[in-house]
């Protein structure tokens, strides 16, 4: 049995913790958090993410994953930290290290054994030698360590099975023996394990998050044109799929990319590359193609009613994707200030990120379910596709509605069904199928 100490129980650290417990590790989860570890230690999950509680509970149960706020508590014994602390973006894009500077230092004062400190945080290139010599530099005395970046790939809403069944692990360092040994705790989850250099296995997460999001850019800008055309860019999306050097996924059309990863990530690769002195043509296009899609989206509403003063419009889904409470540059953010800036009247139905949104978007009403939302709406917009939207009581809805509208940010809807229910319908790049 392994000892592993986490630090940062956030949407990656938690699930480490929880997965690397279940593996039978003994796992001891650390966050500065008080009030995050003080509800982990009762039970109360910090974030929705399917599947967690119930994992959480039994490694609980079995003695093998504990909580807390104490470094020297979560050191002792330890042969492995991972580093899972956030890493947002900084004023001009870069990414903010310093929680990751924070939780170096406080691993440096209170290791009392040889380490191997784990980087699973998205950090830039040369971080895991500036870790090195932070714990160097913050120790009481000299203590033999290894840093080895191990970027995480796990998306919210499905992050236990991904941490389980992964693509591949991606280990990096520059100590072959220390890459080796975290080799060891992930040939359990036997996925293909690459061992690199520090700097590449970095790299490797960014490169990662900048293909998928191109790929985001790409299918709408792919769906800008259809609309100009008249084709549709979902059938576009699939005939495309079919093809194995495209694959199907990640060409869904529709409000761009957002959360806690793609945005800062693309920002903060474009942020590198100009530091020194290259010029992100393709990243600096991908974003420009994602900041667009919000107003845009805003912008097609207004036509459909002729303006948004005094329009009531009901947002359909808050998160940034289904499966999770996370807000962190969730559309809808943009959406909501968009539309009340127009003078739109805002509510909102999420099956779960209200909680986490309701300070976020003060002066958006909050419903307790769909039909609630929709009562008296001049407009629906879709701007999350959990499953639960997709199956909805038109006649009910049309019914209660002060227009007949919807426009579909997520193009989760059959236009032909939609004209047939009696609602005017647009969803994003969908051609001849607009009204
Ligand atoms: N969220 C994702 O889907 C995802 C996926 C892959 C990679 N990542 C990367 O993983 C990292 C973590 O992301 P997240 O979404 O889990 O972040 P998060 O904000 O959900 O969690 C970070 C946690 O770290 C804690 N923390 C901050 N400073 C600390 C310190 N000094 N000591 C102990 N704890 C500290 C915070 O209290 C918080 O609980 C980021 O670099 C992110 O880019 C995230």
């Amino acid at each position: 049995m392994k000892q592993i100490c986490v630090v940062g129980v956030g949407y990656v650290g938690l699930v480490t913790a929880a997965c690397f417990a279940d593996l039978g590790n003994r796992v001891i989860a650390l966050d500065i958090n008080e009030e995050k570890i003080d509800g982990l230690k009762k039970g109360v999950m910090p974030i929705y993410e399917p599947g967690l509680e119930e994992l959480v509970y039994r490694n609980v149960k079995a003695g093998r994953l504990t909580f807390t706020t104490s470094y020297a508590e979560g050191l002792a014994g330890t042969e492995f930290v991972f580093i899972a602390v956030g890493t947002p973006s900084g004023v001009d894009g870069e990414a903010d290290l310093r929680y990751v500077a924070e939780s170096a230092r406080m691993v440096a004062e209170n290791m009392t054994e040889p380490l191997i400190i784990v980087n699973k945080s998205t950090v830039p290139v040369g971080t895991g030698d500036w870790t090195a010599d932070i714990i160097r530099k913050h120790q009481k005395k000299p203590i033999r360590f290894s840093v080895v970046s191990c970027p995480e790939f796990l998306r919210e809403g499905s992050a236990i099975s991904d941490f389980m069944q992964p693509y591949r692990t991606v280990l990096g360092s520059l100590d072959l023996e220390a890459a080796e040994k975290v080799a060891q705790l992930h040939l359990p989850l036997r996925a293909p394990i690459m061992i690199t250099d520090l700097r590449t296995a970095e790299m490797i997460k960014y490169a990662s998050n900048a293909f998928l999001a191109t790929k985001i850019s790409f299918i709408n800008e792919i769906a800008n044109i259809c609309e100009a055309l008249g084709a549709d860019v979902k059938e576009v999306a699939v005939g495309m799929g079919y093809d194995k050097r495209i694959g199907p996924h990640f060409l869904d059309a529709g409000l761009g990319y957002g959360g806690s990863c793609f945005p800062k990530d693309v920002k903060a690769l474009a942020y590198m590359a100009a530091e020194k002195g290259r010029h992100p043509q393709l990243l600096n296009a991908v974003m420009e193609i994602n900041n667009d899609r919000r107003p845009m989206a805003v912008e097609k509403l207004k036509e459909m009613l002729g303006g948004l003063d005094g329009k009531v419009v009901g947002l359909l889904g808050l998160s940034f994707k289904p499966n999770t409470d996370d807000m962190r540059d969730a559309p809808s953010l943009v959406i909501a200030e968009l539309l009340q800036k127009a003078g739109a009247k805002v509510k909102a139905y999420d099956p779960v990120a209200m909680e986490v949104a309701r300070p976020l978007m003060p002066h958006v009403e909050m419903c307790t379910d769909i039909y609630e939302m929709a009562e008296g709406c001049n407009a629906l917009m879709v701007i999350t596709e959990w499953n639960e939207f997709k199956q909805l009581d038109l006649v009910r809805l049309k019914s209660i509605m002060k227009q007949a509208v919807i426009l579909d940010g997520r193009n989760i809807y059959d236009p032909v069904d939609m004209k047939r229910a009696g609602f005017r319908y647009r969803g994003l790049g969908r051609g001849y199928n607009n009204d």
